[in-house]
């Protein structure tokens, strides 16, 4: 399954968020998307997992017509969007919060549900020691954690991860990232990771798409980006 942009362009109004742009996502791939505040990279996820409608342009998950479809459906297609900001539910505990993410497949496979929720709890094992806890309680990074692990309990194949580092410690980003490159062999998931944190996004993907201002300005290989000096000054700042 691959994902293919088309000519994609996305307003708010009179802001043009995206601008006519076009690549693919190999399947299996981890696609960091890169670039500036206002670049684009939220709006453009929330347009492929349906939140946003887009101005004009396709995306295509082999023959399905995502920018035709509801939100649900393409939930229902294998397609999960993480948001930026951490949310869960901070009301309910970690284990309410992660059963919520298998609401779109209890009713079939209840059995599954509990299966992907102990495979969270292996992968972040903090989860599995505060199942009882509030989600207002945990850690930033503890509640990023559990955002992510939500997402995972519906098995996407394709999972969309709007700056998972934001606001963590070095050290905790390295493992979320560590994290998401196992989870993505193990799985063959697709994953677009949205990143400020460009190195470290750049280190676990394939490849990178950098966002200046709604353009797609580069569309290559993430070891590429990351070895041309003049490119990362241009356009990532150092
Ligand atoms: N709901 C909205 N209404 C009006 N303008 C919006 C809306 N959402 C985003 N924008 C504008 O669209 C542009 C792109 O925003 P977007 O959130 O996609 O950027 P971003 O790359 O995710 O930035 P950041 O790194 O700060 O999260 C910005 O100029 C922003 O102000
Ligand atoms: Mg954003």
């Amino acid at each position: 399954m691959t994902l293919r942009v088309r000519g994609l362009t996305i307003d708010h109004g009179a802001i043009r968020a995206i601008s006519n742009a076009t690549f693919n996502i190999p399947q299996g791939s981890i696609t960091a998307v890169i670039g500036a505040n206002g670049a684009g990279k939220s709006t453009l996820l929330r347009t492929i997992s349906g939140l946003k409608r887009a101005t004009s342009g396709n995306i295509l998950w082999e023959e399905l017509e995502l920018h035709r479809l509801q939100t649900e459906q393409i939930v229902r297609a294998g397609i999960v969007h993480v948001p930026e900001g951490r949310s869960v539910v901070t009301e309910l505990t970690v284990a309410e919060n992660l059963a919520l993410g298998g609401i779109w497949r209890s009713r079939n496979n209840k059995s599954d549900v509990l299966a992907a929720i102990a495979e969270v709890y292996e992968l972040f094992p903090r989860l599995g020691e505060r199942k009882k806890q509030r989600a207002d309680t945990l850690s930033g990074g503890e509640r990023q954690m559990l955002a992510i692990g939500r997402g995972l309990i519906s098995r996407p194949q394709l999972l969309l991860l709007d700056e998972p580092s934001l606001g963590l410690a070095p050290l905790v980003v390295e493992q979320i990232f560590q994290t998401l490159a196992e989870l993505q062999k193990s799985t063959g998931m697709t994953i677009l990771l949205v990143e400020q944190n460009a190195m470290s996004a750049l280190r676990i993907a394939s490849q990178g798409i950098v966002l200046d201002q709604g353009q797609v300005v580069i569309a290559d290989d993430a070891r590429a980006i990351m070895n041309d000096t003049a490119l990362r000054y241009a356009y990532l700042g150092y």
